[in-house]
């Protein structure tokens, strides 16, 4: 079974996403966490972030693992634990750039591809639904004001142990400028698929947004 959860940054996608991967024995895929590593390697090779051929170079020679440990998935690149890396704002900033380049999104897509093709997964990112995985029996898409996810993705810099000179309103500054890239970009833009369930998270609990998402896939379940 796929279940995939797009949306734009910080709309809690990858929390519930995480919840239901453990709840349900499914594999949890952060599509995001392919197109950070895919920035942190350019900027380990000194490279322009709009160096389609450069970066697609150096992804072949450094590579892309997401590893499962201790239910807790971590990306490897050149045999390095790159996770907290990844996360950082210098990457943040720029992962936009990167993942708007075609040929870097194609070898991205053809990886998440198959890794969906082995097993139950459930997948978060902005193109899942409409373009990674078009058949996925559940899809959804959640939202959520930019000031609310401002304010998660802060305190899930503190939980991490990442430290941030940003105040809440410059992280909401930067959210709004990577959902307005993100959703412009000329291939596969953040878009609800038409067959989406939209879910606003701004008022809901987690355990609120896990529970309609698991009702939904239990009902698919049952039709299968
Ligand atoms: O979910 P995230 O914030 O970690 O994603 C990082 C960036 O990667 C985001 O700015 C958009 C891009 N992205 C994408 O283009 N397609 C995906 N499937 C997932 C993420």
């Amino acid at each position: 079974m796929q279940v995939a959860i797009d949306g734009p940054a910080s709309a809690g996608k990858s929390t519930v996403a995480k919840i239901i991967a453990k709840k349900l024995s499914f594999v949890y895929i952060d599509t995001g966490a392919m197109y950070r590593a895919c920035t942190v390697i350019a900027r380990n090779h000194h490279l322009d972030y709009g160096d389609e051929e450069g970066i697609l170079k150096a992804i072949d020679e450094d590579g892309i693992e997401l590893r499962s440990e201790n239910g807790e998935q971590k990306v490897y690149s050149a045999g390095k634990d790159i996770s907290l890396e990844i996360r950082t704002p210098e990457i943040s900033a720029n992962v936009s750039q990167v993942s708007a380049l075609p040929k870097i999104r194609e070898k991205m897509v053809a990886l998440q591809r198959k890794m969906a093709g082995e097993t139950n997964v459930i997948m978060d990112g902005r193109d899942i639904g409409t373009t990674v995985l078009p058949n996925a029996e559940v899809k959804i898409f959640l939202v959520a004001s930019a000031r609310s996810r401002a304010e998660r993705r802060m305190l899930d810099f503190q939980e991490r142990g990442i430290e941030t000179d940003q105040s809440v309103e410059e992280i909401e500054k930067d959210i709004a400028e990577r959902d307005y890239k993100d959703s412009h970009r000329a291939i596969s833009p953040l878009k609800k698929a038409d067959d989406a369930i939209e879910i606003d998270t701004t008022n809901l609990t987690i355990d609120q947004v896990v529970d309609t998402i698991l009702e939904k896939i239990k009902k698919n379940q049952k039709k299968l």
